[in-house]
């Protein structure tokens, strides 16, 4: 069996420093927040290069509260890919505002600016920087001036486009720590990233009930802190993210190369300025649902991002969209496959994903 993400090597890497790191804390009976969580602050607000980074419980919260900091609320439109993880739109309706959704390239799979639903009333754009590598920051804002810039950095832990890294180029940026992630807790997780203190700031009171100071509430906030266990384990994998990224990378082009002469087989590309971090490896296969069913009864943990594009997805049926209103994405959503990757995959493990791949394109 190959699983799709293998967090166990990644583990052991890490366990002897989790494990002093967890007694540490247990000892001083400080569960929430603390000089533990600050100090992973500063140092993945260093790591990406921004002023300011808020840890938070998870990454939708981490993009709800993105938006709110950044002025967004009840009545404002937000532009949102659709063919992104779901929170991404969630986060827009939980901050009040309204998600108007959009198609990507056909080629990347990321947020268009040659087909964004501009009006009037757009207020912000949600750059999602999917699979790993950023969307088109430059071009999405010289197409949407006036517009709010914001990043769903979630999958892009490391990514950078043009030598400014995912994170730092929005307003504000809301990132996840879900175990899958590049950067995985153990556990749920988030961060709001921002060049912009004032925002950090409104961020740090909204999940903290509102307010920083204890029993004094100016507004309505949310509980949404990271836990100190998990600032523990951030902290330790942070320092061999870029190893593992590179370790990706690695993999990403061995896939490259095992599958050039696969003849159904879309391999994914690099746009132009992008450093990708590869949190996903996603070919385009046609029939994806019988090569799928054929691969996990191979023992091959393949995945799909995403089977279904939110426009048509139950949550937002009121927005009134119909198949056939973003044709990119819908295509995608019938021919996407993830392939297992994560960092200490081995390269006889790849040759016999692919051979797998062969195998069930024949059948
Ligand atoms: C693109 C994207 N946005 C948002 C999220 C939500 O993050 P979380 O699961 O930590 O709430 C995820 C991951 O789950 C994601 O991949």
């Amino acid at each position: 069996m190959i699983p799709l993400v293998d967090l166990s090597a990644q583990h052991r890497e890490v366990a002897a420093e989790v494990a002093a790191g967890f007694a540490a804390v247990i000892e001083r009976t400080a569960f929430v927040g603390g000089e533990e969580v600050a100090a992973f602050e500063r140092e993945l607000a260093a790591f990406v290069g921004v002023a300011d980074c808020v840890a938070v419980a998870n990454g939708t919260d981490a993009l709800e509260l993105a938006l709110r900091a950044s002025g967004i609320g009840p009545g404002d439109e937000v532009i949102v890919p659709v063919n992104t993880f779901a929170a991404t739109a969630f986060a827009v309706v939980r901050a009040g505002a309204v998600p108007v959704f959009a198609d990507c390239d056909p080629e990347h799979l990321l947020l268009d600016p040659a087909r964004l639903p501009l009006r009037a009333t757009s207020r912000a754009l949600f750059a999602v920087h999917l699979f790993g590598q950023m969307a088109p920051m430059a071009a999405l804002a010289a197409a949407a001036p006036g517009v709010i810039l914001l990043e769903d950095a979630a999958q892009a832990h490391g990514a950078s486009q043009d030598g400014r890294p995912a994170g730092a180029v929005g307003m504000a940026a809301g990132t996840s720590f879900y175990p899958g992630k590049n950067l995985g807790a153990y556990g749920d997780g988030g961060a709001v990233l921002t060049g912009d203190r004032t925002i950090g700031e409104r961020v740090r009171a909204l999940r903290n009930y509102g307010s920083p100071v204890k029993y004094e509430h100016p507004v309505v906030g949310v509980n949404s802190r990271l836990d100190t266990l998990q600032a523990v384990v951030l902290r330790a994998k942070l320092v061999r993210l870029a190893g593992w990224n590179d370790a990706r990378r690695r993999a990403a082009e061995r896939y490259h190369q095992l599958l050039a002469d696969v003849a159904d087989v879309v391999r994914p590309t690099i746009a132009a300025g992008n450093v990708h971090v590869w949190h996903l490896y996603a070919v385009r296969v046609p029939r994806r649902d019988a090569v799928l069913r054929r691969l996990v009864a191979a023992g091959i943990g393949a995945g799909v991002h995403y089977p279904i594009p939110l426009h048509l997805q139950g949550a937002f049926a009121a927005l009134g969209h119909r198949r056939g209103d973003f044709p990119v994405a819908e295509r995608a959503a019938d021919e996407l496959l993830s392939l297992p990757l994560f960092p200490h995959i081995t390269g006889e493990q790849q040759e016999r994903v692919v051979a797998a791949l062969r195998t069930a394109l024949e059948a």
